[in-house]
């Protein structure tokens, strides 16, 4: 561990997809890369936090020198989480499916000639970031994401009331920006004392402004 501002803080992060299953060898996924994830925690870790990354099936690997929990589904997601806790700080940079096939075939779904075409039934999944702003063990600072494609920082101040975390980075991944899957991101800092508007910079640069702001606010 290096001994920089964040030398004896456990940061937890999560990031990349989940998967949901809809039979053993089916599931529902979404874009995230967890680039920018990854990135979070390479930063935190350089700034000499003992992180806990917790990941979705990323197409990115996970940074050296933290603490790797892989994990497939939301309610995964969530139980490594809260078994990662306590921790002094949570930023949940996961794109968690928001919705899981009710019940999860038990073989593989066969197709069948004549026989009607299947229909998927969903449930919600558990909000991670929304559970552990309200939880026993709340870490002290709880940053969440809002990826928007429309009305950005509107939706990303009422989702940082909602879900109950002290700060959201909001950003627009509308298919134009090129943001989800690309490199770069252009981000939004919501928190208590408004809205911060960052300049569009590569996701790794990002991760370190956002550590640089964990470690003030930690200090
Ligand atoms: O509601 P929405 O998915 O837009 O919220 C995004 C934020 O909430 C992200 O920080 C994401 O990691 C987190 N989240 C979560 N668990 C969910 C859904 C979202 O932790 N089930």
């Amino acid at each position: 561990l290096s001994d920089g501002p964040l030398k004896g803080k456990h940061i937890l992060v999560t990031s990349g997809p989940t998967h949901e299953p809809i039979d053993p060898v089916r599931y529902i996924a979404n874009r995230s890369s967890g680039q920018q994830g990854s990135a979070i925690a390479a930063a935190l870790r350089d700034l000499g936090a003992r992180v806990t990354f917790v990941t979705g099936p990323a197409t990115t690997p996970p940074p050296p020198g933290v603490t790797v929990v892989a994990v497939e589904t939301a309610r995964e997601m969530l139980a490594a989480v809260e078994a990662a806790l306590p921790a002094d700080a949570a930023v949940f940079a996961a794109a968690v499916a928001d919705w899981r096939v009710k019940s999860e075939a038990g073989q593989k779904m066969k197709k069948q000639a004549g026989a009607p075409l299947p229909v998927l039934e969903f449930t919600e999944n558990p909000d991670i970031l929304a559970t552990i702003s309200r939880h026993a063990q709340r870490p002290a600072l709880v940053v969440g994401f809002a990826a928007e494609t429309e009305t950005v920082i509107a939706h990303a101040q009422a989702k940082r009331a909602r879900k109950g975390c002290d700060w959201i980075v909001a950003n627009d991944v509308s298919p134009a920006t090129g943001i989800m899957g690309g490199g770069e991101n252009a981000v939004h800092l919501i928190s208590d004392g408004g809205v911060e508007d960052w300049p569009r910079l590569p996701k790794p640069e990002v991760a370190r402004r956002l550590a640089d702001r964990i470690a003030q606010e930690l200090a």
